[in-house]
């Protein structure tokens, strides 16, 4: 079996990053030359992902014009001989096949799951949250792919977190049957610090099964309304078929400002051509 598609729900508000999300869509916002969302559908391609559904709304089309030919822009750049410009721009809208399904209400994650429902026919699919960014030379989402299809099941990814920030996320409690992969005994939504089950906490990778929708289905809105993906990991986790794989990797959680400035930095230090004058910059910032 192969896994072709990726859910990559990007209808949110972005509240959390006004006031610059007002009008541009959060997944539109740049680290380093490219929009956050590019990255997600990169870390997608090179896991071997081929058709990406996009999860969205009526104010975000902008998503998915950046992954379509601009041939306007690409005869400005041919009459300037800018001729490497038109490929870096061609190469976006040649990276994937796009599928676009509204969200026509924002009832959370787990209802933007369901909404892909009508395309993700009775294959397994990943599912990539569209402002979680994961650098490392292996693709996250590849990580959980491998797993999942090696032992038929549903897969989360986590991170190993610092014990005064497992208030911030979903924290499973695992059982490790493989160095980093682990059967999940129990999902505790944002426990309070001295209360988790582990440091182990769900970001947004998955790989899930057909299954997952007649879950989704059942769940009522949970905290602020919205249908919470985490409770329809709790049903999976009742019927004993969720794992767990430990993800390597940098993790970003580009929709929080001080993350968000953190990935720009690396992803700047990382590009051989802006690395030293960068650095040269940040010092004399920091010495003031
Ligand atoms: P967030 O929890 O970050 O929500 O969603 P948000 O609405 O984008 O941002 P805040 O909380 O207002 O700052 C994680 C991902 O799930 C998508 C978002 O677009 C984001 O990529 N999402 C969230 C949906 O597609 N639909 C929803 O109803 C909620």
């Amino acid at each position: 079996m192969k896994i072709k598609k990726v859910i990559v729900p990007v209808a949110g508000w972005g509240t959390g990053l006004l006031p610059a999300t007002k009008n541009v869509p959060k997944e539109m916002l740049p680290i380093h030359n490219k929009p956050i969302i590019q990255y997600v559908v990169e870390e997608a391609q090179a896991a071997g992902l081929t058709d990406v559904v996009f999860v969205t709304n009526q104010n975000k089309v902008i998503i998915q014009d950046h992954f379509d030919y601009n041939l306007a822009l690409e005869r400005v750049l041919e009459r300037a001989g800018k001729l490497d410009l038109i490929k870096t721009i061609r190469d976006v809208a040649e990276m994937v096949t796009v599928i676009a399904i509204r969200q026509k209400e924002q009832l959370g994650l787990g209802h933007a799951v369901l909404c892909a429902r009508a395309v993700c026919g009775d294959e397994p699919v990943a599912v990539m949250v569209g402002d979680d960014l994961m650098f490392g030379p292996d693709p996250a989402i590849g990580q959980l792919m491998d797993v999942a299809l090696a032992e038929h099941m549903p897969v989360v990814g986590v991170i190993e977190v610092p014990e005064n920030q497992v208030d911030k996320y979903g924290i499973i409690q695992g059982e490790e049957f493989a160095p980093g992969m682990y059967r999940v005994r129990g999902v505790v939504e944002k426990p309070a610090v001295g209360k988790a089950p582990s440091r182990l906490a769900m970001v947004g990778r998955y790989v899930l099964f057909p299954d997952i929708f007649k879950h989704l289905e059942k769940c009522k809105p949970g905290v602020g309304g919205e249908i919470q993906l985490t409770d329809a990991l709790q049903a999976l986790v009742k019927e004993n078929r969720l794992l767990a794989v430990k993800l390597k990797g940098q993790r970003f959680d580009a929709g929080d400002w001080p993350e968000y400035l953190a990935a720009n930095v690396y992803m700047g230090l990382n590009d051989p051509a802006m690395r030293d004058l960068l650095k040269k910059r940040l010092t004399e910032v920091l010495e003031g």
